[in-house]
């Protein structure tokens, strides 16, 4: 295995001495970068690119190239879990996911299986080896799943949603189906992410971008409990877990088998560290709507940033995904401030 010669996102994830503290944006790979829709362009759509090893390679190393990223993010998505299990999904363009077929029903589920991530999902390891040969140590590859509560919302729900409610209501109407069917989500991640280790991630992140819509109560028994077999699953790498909106959760994440938390924008540095004690790293958390402000700013908001986290076991990155019309400059500008004000 070739050698990092920038390792500072994996040390930093490990709690050891950094010089300067890394960074790197959620939803980097694609959206922003001309780069991307060039390659985007040139292919039959979303998934297309998806399964293309080659050119997914190309878009991840894109913004290490055009950015100055501190790690790489595989280009995929979160939605190729339930395709792998039997429920395919179109990329509608400018409107996001959506399943012609959903689970509502005990029959609907005996229509899934476990993926078989080796087979069915082959094409991610093939872009993984791909990525990490043409990288060549210059960056660690981060390897990422949906969580399984997220990745349910979308098996059910269809699409994207507002209130959720479709999949609320399984989970109060049928918590056995709700329960067969995150298990069976959960047993799928796990694999998926093992061949992703296997293919060469260096680390992985579980993004549950809907965390923030459940009572505390609820995300324990549905999200938290199923997110927990994924880190006691995972021994080879650091592993990630950031759960969009549940500020409630951060004490019950604090004791899951993790090496990082993420946070979001609304998740205070300090009051967070607190609560989650000094054992974790912590990602984050710049408001994605600073890089709309003039670069005075946004410099001044990475300070300040930089400042609340403390210059030990922190990873800089927006407290969400960046937006796809966020000029690749004002992206510049926010690494740049990282790695300047962060210098030991
Ligand atoms: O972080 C990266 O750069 C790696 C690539 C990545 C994509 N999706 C590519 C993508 C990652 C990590 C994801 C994760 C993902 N996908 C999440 C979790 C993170 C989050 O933002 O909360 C979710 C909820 C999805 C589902 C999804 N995929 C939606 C809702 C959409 C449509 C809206 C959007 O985000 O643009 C996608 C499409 C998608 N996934 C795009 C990209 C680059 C844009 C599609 C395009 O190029 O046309």
């Amino acid at each position: 295995m070739t050698k990092l010669k920038n390792d500072l996102l994996l040390r930093a994830a490990k709690g050891e001495y950094t010089e300067r503290t890394p960074v790197w944006l959620m939803r980097q790979a694609g959206r922003i970068l001309p780069e991307y829709r060039a390659v985007r362009e040139s292919l039959n759509g979303f998934i297309d690119l998806v399964k293309n090893p080659e050119r997914a390679a190309e878009v991840t190393i894109q913004p290490v190239d055009i950015l100055g990223v501190d790690a790489a993010i595989i280009f995929s998505d979160i939605l190729v879990i339930p395709e792998a299990m039997g429920l395919p999904y179109e990329m509608q363009e400018k409107k996001g996911p959506n399943f012609p077929k959903t689970i509502q029903t005990a029959a609907d589920l005996q229509q899934l299986k476990v993926a078989d991530a080796a087979s069915d999902l082959g094409y991610v390891a093939e872009a993984i080896r791909i990525t990490k040969k043409e990288l060549n140590g210059r960056v660690p590859l981060i390897g990422f799943a949906g969580a399984p509560f997220t990745i349910f919302t979308y098996m059910v729900e269809g699409s994207g949603s507002k209130t959720f409610s479709k999949a609320r209501k399984m989970m109060y109407q049928n918590p056995t189906l709700s329960h067969q069917l995150l298990q069976m989500i959960t047993d799928s991640t796990i694999l998926y992410l093992k061949e992703q280790i296997k293919a060469g991630a260096d680390i992985v992140q579980i993004f549950d971008s809907w965390a923030g819509i459940l009572p505390p109560q609820q995300y324990e028994e549905f999200g938290l409990r199923y997110i927990s077999q994924i880190c006691d699953a995972i021994q080879e790498v650091p592993k990630t877990v950031f759960a969009k909106g549940a500020f409630f959760a951060r004490k019950s994440i604090a004791n899951l088998a993790c090496d990082v938390i993420g946070l979001d924008w609304n998740m205070d540095a300090k009051e967070s560290r607190q609560l989650i004690g000094e054992q974790k790293t912590l990602q984050g958390n710049l408001d994605p709507c600073v890089l709309y402000a003039p670069y005075d700013v946004i410099r001044k908001e990475t300070k300040q940033m930089i400042d609340d986290f403390g210059k030990h076991r922190h990873i800089a990155n927006l407290g969400h995904g960046v937006y796809p019309d966020i000029e690749p400059d004002k992206v510049k500008c926010f690494i740049e401030a990282v790695k300047e004000f962060s210098q030991k």
